[in-house]
């Protein structure tokens, strides 16, 4: 069995964070969304993992992953010079997976359940396709299945105006070989991509074994401001301990699950978790709120917040009003002079949003 993860694309609903780096790589909870699906796949056995990229952020994504060997893996890495669709990407990968049977994994979706329990029914009905869905209340932003009450699937369609039913296809397939021909046998579709979900159908209109279980647990497609946010949330809420390797003084206060990261400095400030700190901060008569992720060397002072992601390097200094559901991306600097400011001054990048509410 192998894997083949898709982290490629150009992340347009994630701008301007993605301008300057992969959708995948955005963290939550301090860490990469794509490292979620790797170890999820490394926790039911499957090392043998392949990683299609593009060329515009393909080699930041190498670059942080590496080969494998954190994750007690083997990483391949395979290029898709152009975002030509899920069942191209799964083209461009055939000399890696060759005739093995593989997981195909969204490397911006974070799913609770682990693998195996699918893994193992994919096997041992010796499947053509297992295909996993959740209910959802916008699935016309979707693949949608219809399915019997046997759970056998009658059609598959993506993104549909009128939707057959509100069960979406989660990011995450169980496929045997079959799939190449199947591939091969569909033509891109009216927004010019080879859709994975035509290709499951082409199976299913041949009569090959398609099934599909429904998730149980949480599943976050991670593409855009308000789901970062909420994956953020119930990461922390669900994994986060309670761990200090930074230095906090003795007029500060944590309360609730908090993670201080190394050389981190917390100066006058209360933090109230589930709250994750980088390492190389400086926090400074600062209330941080739970849900929120600090990245590393990041600096606060005189900053309120709570519900937001604060990506590496960023500054946030003298706002006092509460900042709240909100993500400020790398470098990033936000400050306002002591003295009431007269006048505000910016450099906002392409696509950003700022509101003052
Ligand atoms: C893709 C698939 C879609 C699936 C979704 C899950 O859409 O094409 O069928 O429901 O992932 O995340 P995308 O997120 O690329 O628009």
């Amino acid at each position: 069995m192998k894997a083949l993860i898709l982290s490629g694309g150009k992340g347009t609903r994630l701008r301007p964070l993605t301008y300057t780096g992969a959708k995948q790589l955005v963290p939550v909870a301090n860490k990469p969304i794509l490292w979620y699906g790797i170890e999820s796949i490394v926790a039911a056995g499957i090392i043998d993992i392949g990683i299609i990229i593009s060329p515009e952020t393909g080699e930041e994504i190498k670059e942080k992953t590496g080969n494998g060997d954190r994750f007690g893996a083997k990483i391949t890495y395979i290029y898709q010079d152009q975002p030509l669709g899920l069942a191209h990407a799964v083209k461009v990968a055939r000399p890696f997976l060759g005739d093995s049977p593989f997981v195909m994994y969204l490397g911006d979706n974070l799913i609770q359940d682990g693998l195996g329990e699918f893994l193992q029914v994919f096997t041992e009905k010796n499947l053509d396709a297992l295909i996993l869905l959740r209910t959802v209340s916008n699935p016309t932003a979707f693949g949608v299945a219809k399915v019997d009450e046997q759970g056998r699937v009658l059609a598959l369609v993506e993104k549909p105006k009128v939707p057959p039913s509100n069960l979406a296809l989660v990011g995450l397939y169980f496929f045997a070989n079959s799939i190449h021909q199947a591939i091969d046998s569909i033509q891109p579709s009216a927004r010019g991509e080879l859709e994975i979900t035509d290709a499951i159908q082409a199976l299913i209109n041949q009569s090959q074994k398609v099934e599909a279980l429904q998730l149980e647990g949480w599943w976050l497609d991670t593409g855009k401001k308000d789901d970062l946010l909420a994956a953020n949330q119930i990461i922390l809420d669900s994994i986060l301990v309670n761990s200090n390797q930074g230095n906090v003084d003795a007029q500060s206060q944590i309360s609730g699950r908090v993670t201080i990261g190394k050389n981190s400095q917390i100066i006058n400030s209360t933090i109230r978790g589930p709250v994750i700190i980088g390492e190389n901060c400086q926090i400074e008569n600062c209330f941080i709120g739970p849900f929120s992720s600090i990245g590393d060397h990041v600096i606060l002072q005189d900053a309120d917040l709570e519900h937001s992601v604060i990506l590496q390097s960023a500054q946030v200094i003298g706002i006092q009003q509460r900042i709240v559901d909100s993500v400020i991306g790398q470098r990033a600097k936000l400050a306002i002079a002591p003295q009431r400011p007269k006048a505000l001054r910016f450099l906002i990048g392409d696509d950003s949003q700022i509101e003052l509410v």
